[in-house]
């Protein structure tokens, strides 16, 4: 499904339109999205009617508190492209230019899916929840912003994302709202400390800064961080969402899948995170570590990231992906294919599947002080 006022009102800051030859950076060619599969960022969409018959009253002065820190837009000046941005571009060498470009274009299409969702919910709840309408308003304000610096930024190397074709021909998952809320609180929390440990770790090497970009992200992690946090303030609002046995299956599963998508994603590309200086590997594993803890704030039960069969597992998928990605390389018939594949999928499920068995850590024992 497509959210009708989202395609009309695609345009953000650093869309601009080709006016001489295409592929250069003033006039950046437009970029075909990336193939979707599993591991690309994903398009959502909800039951807007149950989103505006929300009752907010069990935790109602945090969220105005959230929204009043909203308001205030503390990066309303932070995106501001400056002159270090003239011809970085061109002293990237072309591997890393491609591995960076990747990089580019599927930040800025889940910064992009977070502006849809966000602004066709603030429109759709308006009437009934203006509270929450706000909030959600001054979201896609913010992730408006995120995304059209990253397009800018691709524009730097004669591409640029056609957010507008994007919007009406990308499919749309429905999820209920409180699917909405883990996965969308989880990728806030993850986008912070994915953001954050790229910052804190060129700020140690500034040798490895490929891109003037990275200066931008201790202020635009902090907006990844009010996000999410205003998702865990609206789940203490719908307190059934954290509580209960079917809600902590549902806060494995989500974890579960966030981690090991990152994960075998992230080792798959690791030549750009070897560009800046880091082990894919290493850098994810903190990154998880860092949004489990997180997440025992306000989810019931975390995984058990410190057992090193967790580890073990997601070295599999790994295993099993790279499998999975020669036998699409492989020239032959579709069907051949497929019965080629069909193992490794199998060995994934099978994978996944011992990993949700895994026991989870229940978040009161894991964090008492913040509960
Ligand atoms: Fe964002
Ligand atoms: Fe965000």
């Amino acid at each position: 499904m497509v959210p009708p006022a989202a395609t009309a009102s695609t345009s953000l800051p650093g869309s601009h339109q080709a006016q001489a030859p295409v592929g250069t950076a003033s006039a950046p060619a437009v970029k075909d999205p990336a193939k979707d599969t599993i591991l690309t960022p994903r398009f959502y969409t909800t039951d807007f009617e149950a989103m505006a018959a929300m009752d907010l009253r069990p935790n109602e002065a945090e969220l105005e508190a959230i929204c009043e820190e909203f308001r205030k837009d503390y990066n309303r000046h932070h995106f501001v492209r400056n002159e270090e941005f003239e011809g970085a571009a061109d002293k990237l060498d072309p591997q890393t230019r491609k591995v960076f470009v990747e990089f580019l274009e599927q930040s800025c299409t889940s910064e992009f899916s977070g502006f849809l969702l966000y602004k066709e919910l603030s429109r759709r709840i308006k009437q009934n929840n203006p509270l929450l309408a706000e909030c959600f308003a001054h979201m896609a304000r913010d992730e408006a912003r995120h995304a059209g610096f990253l397009n800018k930024s691709m524009a730097d190397f004669g591409l640029q994302l056609d957010l507008g074709f994007l919007t009406a021909n990308k499919a749309y998952t429905y999820f209920k709202p409180k699917f909405i809320f883990y996965a969308t609180y989880l990728s806030e929390k993850i986008g912070y400390w994915r953001y954050i440990a790229i910052y804190r770790h060129l700020e140690k090497h500034p040798e490895s800064k490929i891109f003037p970009i990275f200066n931008f992200f201790e202020n635009w992690c902090q907006d990844e961080n009010r996000h999410g946090d205003f998702f865990d303030a609206l789940m203490k609002a719908q307190p059934d969402t954290v509580r209960g046995f079917t809600a902590r299956l549902w806060c494995r599963f989500f974890l579960l899948a966030v981690f090991a998508t990152m994960y075998v994603r992230d080792v798959a590309r690791k030549d750009f995170y070897e560009a800046l200086g880091l082990d894919a590997r290493t850098y994810d594993k903190e990154v998880i570590i860092k949004t489990n803890e997180t997440s025992a704030r306000v989810f019931p039960v975390v995984l058990d990231v410190e057992n090193p069969r967790f580890w073990i597992r997601l070295e599999r998928l790994v295993r099993n992906n790279e499998a999975l990605s020669a036998a699409d390389a492989a020239d032959v018939a579709a069907p051949i294919k497929a019965l080629r594949k069909l193992p490794f999928w199998a060995a994934n499920g099978l994978e996944m599947a011992k990993l949700f068995l895994m026991a989870p850590i229940r978040s009161e024992a894991f964090q008492p002080a913040v509960r």
